[in-house]
């Protein structure tokens, strides 16, 4: 396995729609999945999809670590997992905010409006459909890595850009604001794809 380099926001392979994954059991993409597996666990993020690693595959990984868990009986800890070719749907119209960094963007932070409900559906890395509802920090973590995987970063989603900064300036000069409430209340900054 390999840990591989992180692309930054202005690459344009961050800007691509993914290609859809043939054949999960390709060799190539099965070491590709370890690759980031690894990858996301040496950069210490929660999330992490392909073209983040210069890979235009439509391909996420992804954890939930217990600590990140709100109120939500959807949320909660979820181990390594994998998403190929995935699909997402709303359920109900609940939108929450929550604090995101991404590991393409490195030291800064947002608040992200996000479904606070949704269902998902891909290939898990054996090739087996898998369908799942998440709610809370799971939810807005999926959506996040989805959003790579259709050329979207997280800052084109915020509505008020007065809530992006760095995460020292933001940790020293919190700022005075009621956000709808946010996905992962026990967590000032829960970041996606970044502790
Ligand atoms: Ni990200």
């Amino acid at each position: 396995m390999s840990i591989l380099k992180i692309a930054r926001m202005g690459h344009p392979v961050l800007r691509a729609v993914a290609d859809r994954v043939e054949d999960p059991h390709d060799p190539e993409i099965q070491r590709l999945i370890a690759d980031m597996k690894e990858t996301m666990k040496d950069a210490g993020g929660v999330g992490l999809a392909a073209p983040q690693v210069f890979v235009s595959k439509a391909i996420m990984v992804y954890f939930v670590p217990s600590l990140r868990k709100s109120d939500d009986p959807d949320d909660g800890e979820v181990p390594v997992s994998v998403l190929i070719n995935p699909e997402i749907e709303p359920i109900g119209d609940e939108v929450v905010d929550g604090w995101e960094g991404c590991l393409s963007i490195p030291g800064l932070q947002g608040v992200v409006p996000r479904w606070n409900k949704i269902r998902y559906r891909g290939l898990n890395e054996k090739g087996d459909e898998v369908e799942r509802i998440a709610g809370g920090f799971h939810a807005r973590v999926v959506q996040h890595e989805y959003d790579h995987l259709i050329g979207v970063m997280y800052p084109e989603r915020i509505e008020d850009m007065t809530l992006l900064g760095f995460n020292e300036e933001l940790r020293e000069y919190p700022p005075e604001t009621t956000f709808r409430q946010t996905a992962a209340s026990d967590d000032a900054v829960a970041h996606p794809d970044e502790p």
